[in-house]
């Protein structure tokens, strides 16, 4: 039997969420500051080989799905024929894709050739000035687009919604009532401090119960439905609707005890949890020449300290958090 990356808790680890880099053509409020953020340089980024080996040796270990994230994964030359190469791994079942979907749209042929199942599509807002005020970009039309034609692809698509006090609060019920004739998933995630400053002031704390009670007001016939395990989000679906809705507790953490996942930044940090600050620099380990039977025996060491949940790798950090979801990975 192969080994496989078990932490303390028992919690098998078989999802890496991998950010392609940390650059994006948008500048949401609530990753980064309006002038952006420093950028890291070129070298200090993952290459395209060092990313296909870190994800080959972590598959070797049990990972069997790939999230690719950002910053914006389009927008990192040459990221096609890095999906190409990936889809060469055979130890992989699933690629999925974070994007904000502005350069997407003539790729999507070649990606459904793929072992791409699932798109998350970020989209805030069903309104041009809105979107344009939360991603500081005139960009709504590409995503709309994007939108359009990742439904009639073959492709699950997902709908990202953060919900933002005081910003896209009322169109909580249009997202919700896109999805009656509509076979779209549109996914609520609570806003968290990942915004390049830190924790934002607001009279009103939009969370999983008060996102929820908001659309049981509107639509009280909605009902529950059954979890995969390790989802990130509860699901719901209004009655005789065609899409579904879910809630993603990004910040009240409420889900933390079956969590599979793992994290590489652009920058090649190894992270076991959204909140901790960055565990270890495997870029600097593989650049100093480790053997892929040494990037397994740090892995399976990584993993094993993996924290109990993101309020103690919250309270393990050297610093608070302010740094963007870009550098991250979402
Ligand atoms: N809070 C919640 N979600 C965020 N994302 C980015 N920044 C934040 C934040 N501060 C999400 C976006 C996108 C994904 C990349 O991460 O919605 O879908
Ligand atoms: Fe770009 Fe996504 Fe950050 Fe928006 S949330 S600025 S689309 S990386």
């Amino acid at each position: 039997m192969n080994q496989q990356l078990v932490d303390n808790f028992g919690r098998q680890i078989s999802y890496l969420r991998l950010a392609i880099t940390d650059r994006c053509n948008l500048r949401c409020q609530y990753c980064m500051p309006a002038h952006g953020i420093d950028i890291v340089d070129r070298e200090e980024l993952l290459t395209y080989k060092e990313m296909y080996r870190i994800t080959r040796v972590l598959s070797e270990l049990g990972v069997n799905k790939v999230r690719l994230t950002g910053g914006e994964p389009f927008v990192r030359k040459g990221f096609m024929s890095f999906l190409e190469m990936l889809d060469f791994n055979d130890l992989l079942d699933e690629i999925n894709i974070t994007t904000n979907g502005v350069l997407i749209s003539k790729h999507l042929e070649q990606i459904e050739k793929l072992k791409v199942k699932s798109i998350n599509l970020s989209l805030d807002s069903l309104n041009r000035e809105k979107f344009k005020t939360i991603t500081r970009r005139d960009q709504f039309e590409k995503t709309y687009k994007a939108l359009g034609l990742l439904e009639k692809s073959k492709l699950n698509l997902k709908l990202n919604v953060v919900v933002q006090s005081g910003i896209n609060t009322n169109e909580i019920i249009d997202f919700v009532e896109l999805t009656k004739t509509r076979n779209i998933a549109v996914r609520f995630i609570e806003e968290m401090p990942f915004n390049g400053v830190g924790q934002k002031q607001t009279n009103e704390v939009w969370n999983y119960n008060k996102i929820l009670s908001e659309i049981n007001r509107e639509f009280p016939n909605t009902e529950k439905l059954k979890d995969k395990k390790s989802s990130t989000s509860m699901n719901f679906k209004v009655e005789n609707y065609k899409g579904t809705f879910g809630i993603i507790p990004a910040f009240t953490r409420t889900i933390c005890s079956d969590c599979n996942r793992i994290r590489i930044t652009a920058t090649g940090m190894f992270k076991n949890c959204l909140f901790d600050d960055g565990v270890f620099n495997i870029r600097q380990f593989m650049r100093n020449g480790a053997s892929n039977d040494e990037l397994k025996e740090l892995f399976l060491k990584l993993v094993a300290k993996k924290p109990k949940d993101g309020f103690l790798a919250e309270a393990n950090r050297d610093s608070d958090v302010t740094e963007s979801m870009s550098t991250i990975g979402g």
